[in-house]
């Protein structure tokens, strides 16, 4: 069982309710966000929320200092975005915008890619830690039979290359390290809700469904399936 879960990208309500999880659990827990800490956070005692404003790689690497003073055993990178008040997902390569693609790849890879780069470090030397990086099924380039959505699915396969590359990097010096993308299933938050009018009933589930998956995946996680791209099941999906 974790001792000490670390959670990037705070503010993702996925990533909140792995927070209520696991401090439930009396798992400490810490935060790294954009966003400032929220009033509903404030009294817990086993929970350090750390505001990174993604301004430089020295900022982010003092903020993620911090919180590796609390020596997570786990780690869950959260960030993705799928459409925001600016665009929904394209339906046609016609819509494809350049500069929005280049923000979702901001978004869904470099700033992923960013943290990962200031854990270097902790991932090398820290035996049996565990990350779990956000992906989408959808970002599967073997499963896709829709089409569709072309800056989310480019941008989450190209995390899960970045997840891959980087679970062989670290194997070489730390072979207990197991480091996976993963897949949440479709969950109630802000992200999914324009889409969830069709979805077959039963496969919508809430935050707190989602995050005792992804802490369940988390505490069986073993070295053997570091760089997968796991489902919430933890079985696993073709890249
Ligand atoms: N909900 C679903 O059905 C579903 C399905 C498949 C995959 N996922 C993946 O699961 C993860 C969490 O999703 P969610 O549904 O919890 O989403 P959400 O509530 O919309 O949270 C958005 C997340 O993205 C980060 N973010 C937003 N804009 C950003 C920007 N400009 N730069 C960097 N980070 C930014 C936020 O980090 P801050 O804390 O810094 O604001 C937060 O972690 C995402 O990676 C998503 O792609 C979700």
């Amino acid at each position: 069982m974790s001792k000490s879960v670390l959670i990037i990208g705070g503010s993702s309500q996925i990533a909140q309710a792995i927070a209520y999880e696991s401090i439930k659990a009396g798992v400490l827990v810490s935060i790294i966000s954009r966003q400032t800490r929220p009033d509903n956070f404030s009294k817990d005692q086993l929970l350090h929320w750390f505001q990174d404003e993604l301004q430089t790689q020295l900022s982010s690497q003092q903020q993620i200092g911090l919180a590796l003073e609390y020596q997570p055993d786990t780690i869950f990178i959260c960030n993705g975005v799928l459409h925001d008040a600016k665009a929904m997902p394209e339906k046609t390569l016609l819509q494809l915008d350049s500069e929005l693609l280049a923000q979702r790849f901001h978004s869904n890879v470099t700033v992923p890619a960013h943290y990962l780069r200031a854990l270097y470090r902790y991932l090398i030397k820290t035996p049996k830690v565990k990350v779990l990086v956000l992906s989408a099924k959808v970002g599967s380039i073997t499963d896709n039979a829709l089409g569709g959505w072309y800056s989310y699915r480019m941008t989450k396969a190209a995390l899960n290359m970045l997840v891959k590359n980087l679970s062989i990097e670290v194997a070489r010096m730390n072979k207990t390290a197991s480091i996976v993308t993963i897949h949440p299933g479709t969950t109630d938050t802000p992200l999914s809700e324009p889409f969830q009018k069709n979805l077959p009933e039963g496969q919508l589930q809430t935050p707190e469904q989602t995050a005792k998956r992804l802490l369940n995946v988390g505490a069986n996680l073993r070295p053997n399936k570091t760089g997968k791209l796991l489902n919430w099941d933890a079985s696993e999906l073709p890249f």
